[in-house]
């Protein structure tokens, strides 16, 4: 069974070809970085004029690389949201045309589940029940999976999300967008324990974060370190940006394992765009070994935003003869 998944839920335009919810035929994604570096994050209203330049494109090149056609698909997924409502519009009506024409099955798919399955596009596959970390720039969310269409939210962010706060302490350092990459890059040369910055564990039983007292602690820190006043002389940025990293990925790891022991799931799938990060994958993979868990880390591309895991969700929602209206609406604020 093949569908054709299309995401356009943020800054990236995707859409990917795969077999069964698991054989990736193709998978194209249009990064609109370079368009939003300038601003220094993403501009909504830029969002959607350039989905609406380049979803056709990207579409044509996906099918074609599947060595396909429009007509051999199965159904049609596409991302409902959450996301930016005008980014998300595109994608949906441009879905919801070819279903219309083809007479194809129509599937409207929630984000996070995208994000949640896209460990199965990988040859290893977590096995059920498994804990799925999804950290991006607006999402820092843990689920317990226990089958596919069957997910227990535990906790989410309280304000900003993990990609969030490194995106705007690369902006107070005077790095550029996005932060994540350009942070992990200057930590290596950095000290992650010069600076004790706060962990905000909030409840210890609780698997919602908060990274705004972490953020605002950096910019206090770097005010006075600018204005000479600080004791410590020698701190230099990577070091700042080091301490930084290290104490979020502090407590990502902690929420961890905590929702780990807490389900005695065995398996933990980490993946958005933060998952990119390798201290992170590191860390985990060291938590995960000592309590024999097994660590399933997606391929960068099936990271970040991507086609390929919506038509993954697609297929699972698809086989069991579930299809959405053609006159569904998009979803901007969709909880799981
Ligand atoms: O999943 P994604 O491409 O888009 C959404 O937000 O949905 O994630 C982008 C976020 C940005 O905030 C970016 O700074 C962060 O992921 N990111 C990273 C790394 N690569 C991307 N954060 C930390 N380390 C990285 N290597
Ligand atoms: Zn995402």
């Amino acid at each position: 069974m093949f569908v054709l998944g299309i995401d356009t839920s943020c800054d990236d335009t995707s859409v990917a070809v795969v077999q069964d919810g698991r054989f990736v035929k193709s998978n194209v994604t249009h990064s609109q970085i370079a368009s939003h570096r300038a601003h220094g994050g993403v501009v909504p209203e830029l969002a959607s004029r350039e989905h609406l330049k380049n979803i056709i494109p990207v579409a044509k090149e996906a099918i074609a690389a599947s060595g396909l056609s429009l007509q051999d698909m199965d159904g049609i997924a596409v991302t409902i949201g959450p996301g930016l409502i005008g980014s998300l519009l595109v994608g949906v009506y441009y879905a919801k045309s070819l279903a219309y024409i083809t007479g194809k099955s129509f599937i409207g798919i929630n984000h996070l589940e995208g994000h949640i399955l896209s460990g199965f596009l990988e040859t290893e596959v977590p096995s059920f029940p498994f804990i799925c970390l999804v950290v991006s720039g607006g999402h820092t969310s843990f689920y317990e999976v226990m089958d596919f269409c069957h997910y227990r939210p535990l906790g989410h962010t309280l304000d900003d999300a993990a990609g969030e706060a490194f995106d705007k302490v690369a902006k107070i350092l005077g790095l550029s967008y996005p932060g994540g990459p350009e942070i992990e890059k200057i930590s290596a040369n950095g000290r992650p324990d010069i600076i004790k910055f706060p962990r905000a564990l909030l409840n210890k039983k609780s698997f919602d974060s908060s990274f705004s007292g972490l953020k605002t602690s950096v910019s206090l820190f770097v005010e006075q370190w600018r204005s000479g006043k600080h004791s410590h002389t020698d701190i230099t940025i990577p070091d700042i940006a080091a301490s930084f990293q290290d104490a979020l990925i502090d407590v990502l790891v902690q929420k961890a394992s905590l929702a780990l022991k807490m389900t005695e799931a065995k398996s933990i799938v980490v993946s958005g765009g933060v998952a990119c990060n390798r201290r992170l994958r590191n860390a985990i993979n060291d938590m995960a070994k000592q309590i024999s868990v097994l660590t399933y880390f997606p391929r960068p591309s099936y990271c970040t935003d991507n086609g390929a895991m919506i038509a993954a969700a697609g297929y699972y929602h698809l086989i069991k003869g579930e299809k959405t209206a053609l006159n569904t609406d998009v979803k901007p604020r969709f909880p799981i």
